[in-house]
């Protein structure tokens, strides 16, 4: 999937008045992903989140289809040390920062979140990428270029979340073309502890349940009791 539909949002003000009661019905921990142009817009939504009763904030440094802040903070091991640091001043819940691939070493960007008091990273969010119409001869999106994500881009994940599990402490939740529980085990034997899906969501809005199940039957062919087991048990050739 190539999109590149921005992060159109009504804002915290309103997620916190109107979505988070709504979501707080379900049983399940709720981890808002915030987004900000500037550092201080980071710093203010992370603020007033922290006034909440969410579980935890997923810091995105790594939007390819904005123009400002997002991923320009993402890619340098200093941009993402100056966020993540001036966050954790005003956020006493669990921080996770979400990385770029659009980097040459992710393990650099993984460190400036753990140097920077992140409790978790995430990664990867979308490839910058471009499809052409060759009878226009101009690119298909009207940004020219968007966030390639699906399928395609796992094992490029897969290898980043190895690379970045290695070089942390701190945990790693892997995401990039989950559609079955097998892709979810892959990221979890790569050193994942969790995992999350995208892309996967518009195939079918049920792919989580599935994969869910996928994971079970797994630990049940293999007698797993425990999942955590498994992380970061490949054996390398
Ligand atoms: C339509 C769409 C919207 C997305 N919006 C966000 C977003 O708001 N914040 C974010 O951190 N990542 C966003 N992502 C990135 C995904 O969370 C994920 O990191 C990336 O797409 C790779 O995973 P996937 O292959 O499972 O989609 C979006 C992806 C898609 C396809």
């Amino acid at each position: 999937m190539l999109n590149s539909i921005g992060l159109q949002n009504p804002g915290v003000d309103y997620v916190i008045e109107h979505y988070l009661p709504k979501l707080k019905k379900y049983d399940t921990a709720i981890i808002v992903n915030a987004i900000g142009n500037t550092i201080e817009d980071y710093v203010e939504v992370c603020r007033r989140l922290n006034d909440t009763d969410i579980d935890g904030v997923e810091l995105n440094l790594s939007c390819p289809n904005v123009h400002s802040g997002c991923m320009a903070f993402g890619v340098t091991y200093e941009g993402v040390k100056e966020v993540t640091s001036a966050v954790r001043k005003v956020l006493d819940k669990p921080l996770i920062v979400k990385l770029s691939p659009n980097v040459t070493d992710i393990t650099v960007t993984a460190r400036a979140a753990e140097d920077a008091g992140a409790d978790g990273i995430s990664l990867i969010n979308a490839f910058t990428a471009m499809v052409i119409d060759i009878e226009k001869r101009r690119p298909v999106l009207g940004n020219n270029t968007g966030g390639l994500s699906g399928p395609g881009i796992r094992p490029i994940a897969v290898r980043m979340t190895y690379d970045v599990a290695k070089t942390v402490k701190i945990p790693v939740l892997g995401i990039g073309g989950i559609v079955t529980g097998s892709d979810a085990i892959e990221f979890m034997l790569a050193g994942a502890t969790a995992v999350s899906i995208g892309a996967g969501n518009f195939y079918s809005p049920d792919t989580s349940i599935k994969v869910i199940k996928e994971i079970e039957d797994y630990l049940g062919k293999h007698d797993i009791d425990d999942i955590n087991s498994i992380i970061g048990t490949v054996k390398m050739n």
